[in-house]
């Protein structure tokens, strides 16, 4: 099997790694070659970790090659778009690939808050496309939200399906609805969260060790919206809030502010905490 991942960024960089640890052939598409190059040096860096803690015996890099070129990815029997996050960008994609790809090549998105169904009609293919929808880190997170759009056939979801679990990952089920499984129920609880950090004026620090050692999670969740990024959950709150009106969806006006002054959590090096 040969695998496209488009867009080397933080989940598609870890989507790649994953088909490279499971000796899968990885055509990794960016815009740039030094966006391509930083996303192998990571991914690099990752599965060497992971030798040297005795995780895994090795790993062939030359599995993955990289391009700037989407027609490189027309061999492809599967292709994961991981671009950024809005829907023009990603159905321009998606006609670009339906004309290089062969028909019968599956095309997935990653897409975490928008319809794989409208991203689906802007192709003539729509039945071949369906969701799938790692959870960040894509190395470490063991779930896979398996998506069906509207026209999604069987055999297109059974070859995402059994890509996840050739991937060492736990796939789910479900249908195209606002945030899929997972976010349907992640969004608004991560945004209480933070509404309660001004409600109950607690800290940062307590809030995080309150849902740590009260709730079992495994970070907090002022942790966890700047390991996501602020300015990818408050993107996502906003595209559920418009899809659903539930006013639990909205972003918090605190996290809006941070967004607006760069404060996006781990990547810009200060969020809730600093880095
Ligand atoms: N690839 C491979 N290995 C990685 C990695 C990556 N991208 N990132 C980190 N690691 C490695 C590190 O190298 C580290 O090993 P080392 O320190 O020996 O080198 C190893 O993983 C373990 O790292 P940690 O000690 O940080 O691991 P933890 O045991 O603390 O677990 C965690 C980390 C899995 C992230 C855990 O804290 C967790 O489960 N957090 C919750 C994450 C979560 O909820 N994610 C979902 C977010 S919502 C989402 O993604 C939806 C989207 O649509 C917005």
């Amino acid at each position: 099997m040969r695998v496209g991942v488009v867009g080397l960024g933080t989940m598609g960089a870890g989507i790649a790694q994953l088909c490279v640890e499971a000796g899968i052939d990885t055509v990794g598409r960016e815009v740039t070659a030094d966006l391509g190059e930083r996303a192998r040096d990571r991914i690099v860096h990752f599965l060497t970790r992971k030798v040297e803690k005795g995780q895994i015996e090795s790993f062939e890099v030359e599995r993955l090659s990289l391009t700037v070129d989407l027609t490189d990815l027309a061999k492809c029997d599967l292709v994961i778009e991981a671009i950024v996050e809005e829907l023009e960008p990603k159905r321009q994609l998606f006609t670009e690939l339906e004309r290089i790809c062969r028909p019968d090549t599956v095309l997935a998105t990653n897409t975490s808050a928008l319809s794989v169904t409208e991203i689906a009609a802007a192709v003539s293919s729509p039945e071949r496309v369906v969701g799938m929808h790692f959870f960040n880190p894509a190395p470490l997170m063991p779930l896979v939200e398996i998506v069906r759009a509207e026209l999604t056939v069987d055999a297109a979801f059974d070859t995402a399906f059994s890509l996840a679990e050739t991937l060492g990952k736990h796939p789910i089920r479900c249908h195209d609805t606002p945030g899929f499984v997972v976010n349907r129920v992640l969004i608004p609880l991560l945004n209480d969260c933070i509404r309660v950090l001004d409600e109950a004026r607690v800290t940062v620090e307590d809030l995080d060790a309150g849902m740590k050692h009260g709730a079992g999670w495994p970070m907090g969740p002022c942790e966890l919206v700047d390991l996501v990024g602020v300015d990818v959950h408050v993107h996502a709150s906003e595209a559920l809030y418009e899809k659903t009106r539930e006013t639990r969806m909205a972003p918090p006006p605190r996290l809006v502010a941070m967004k607006n002054a760069g404060l996006l959590g781990r990547k810009s090096g200060r969020g809730f905490y600093t880095y």
